[in-house]
């Protein structure tokens, strides 16, 4: 039976120690198993998409956020923060989430298999 699952990737202690790493230029970049995913801290909100534009696969390093759109440094798409909609394509984007064990980035995921 298929389903979409969410898998969750523990990034800290808390959302305090997340923010700790980050380099002067609010962007950090890291790998996980699906690709590269960018972070990019703006004001109080951290803001995680992947690091390949929809686009032409170009880095999203160098982008800017206003108006709950972030814009590629590329050719200047723009994508929503809500959706990841923008030009008929889709920037994946992934909520974070803090509990008592951690700070995470949740990634859903279709899965034909389910559980
Ligand atoms: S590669 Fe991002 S807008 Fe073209």
């Amino acid at each position: 039976m298929f389903s979409d699952k969410t898998k969750k990737y523990r990034l800290a202690d808390s959302r305090e120690a997340f923010l700790h790493d980050f380099p002067a230029t609010n962007e950090l970049a890291k790998n996980f198993p699906f690709g590269e995913v960018l972070f990019v801290k703006k004001e109080k909100e951290i803001y995680a998409f992947i690091n390949k534009c929809p686009h032409q696969g170009q880095k999203m390093q160098g982008c800017t956020i206003e108006n709950e759109r972030v814009m590629c440094p590329v050719h200047n798409y723009k994508f929503s923060t809500e959706t990841g909609r923008g030009h008929g394509l889709y920037l994946d984007f992934y909520p974070l989430e803090e509990n008592e064990d951690g700070f995470f980035l949740c990634r859903t995921y279709f899965s034909w298999f389910g559980e």
